[in-house]
């Protein structure tokens, strides 16, 4: 089992953020081409990292972070011309490292289980964000689950808006079969899968 450490986030470019606003759309075609390492650090950080001041990117109701984050990925390139092991990884923000945890191109599958919308088979990575309400509604009881659906809006949002700034482009997809995706990543019961972002270069 090989795990990635990610690289720290750093910008190579200016940009006016009202630009960054205007860059974003749902991409649907996107470049066979792998996506580099340095890019999903960046996008992944955005998603659910941790800042310098030990604070967290998204915010979260009591600070309790319901979510997990997957990448299912086909080639990524580590250094020009150096590919990694496709197959599904968890995202750990406290070491900012990918996990592999399915030595297997689940790409296909999860197309299939969200009403096959095929295009998204064709993104170089797709990344699967999950909850388990648990660990939320154990404080906030039922409004914990409409807490986490809030907080998976601000970390899809930070996601696009890092893709776009680093060059790359993703789609966002809601409508899928939950069992299906499951039992697809191969993830227990309690973790819900709320949504799904292929994300690559685009066409
Ligand atoms: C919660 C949510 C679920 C969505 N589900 C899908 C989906 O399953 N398939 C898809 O192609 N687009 C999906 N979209 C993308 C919307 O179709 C898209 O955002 C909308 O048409 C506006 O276009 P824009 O994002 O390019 O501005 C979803 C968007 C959101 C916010």
């Amino acid at each position: 089992m090989e795990n990635i450490k990610l690289y720290e986030p750093l910008d190579d470019k200016t940009i006016y953020f009202k630009d960054l606003i205007n860059k974003r759309y749902t991409v649907r075609d996107f470049k066979d081409k792998a996506i580099s390492i340095e890019d999903l650090s960046y996008v992944l950080w955005a998603a659910y990292g941790f800042k310098k001041d030990g604070g967290r990117t998204v915010p979260s109701a009591g600070a309790l972070y319901p979510l997990n984050i997957y990448v299912a990925c086909g080639d990524l390139e580590v250094k020009k011309g150096e590919k990694t092991q496709k197959g599904l990884y968890a995202y750990e923000p406290y070491r900012h490292e990918l996990i592999l945890i399915k030595n297997q191109d689940i790409r296909v599958n999860i197309a299939k289980a969200a009403l096959s919308q095929m295009w998204m088979a064709y993104a170089p990575c797709m990344i699967i964000i999950t909850c388990e309400y648990s660990r939320i509604t154990f404080k906030y009881r039922e409004r914990g689950i409409r807490y986490a659906h809030m907080e998976v809006g601000n970390v899809s949002q930070n996601i696009s808006l890092a893709a776009f700034n680093r060059g790359l482009a993703c789609g966002i997809v809601g409508a899928f079969n939950d069992s299906d995706v499951k039992s697809v990543l191969g993830v227990k019961e309690t973790h819900e899968p709320l949504l799904l972002i292929p994300v690559g270069y685009k066409k």
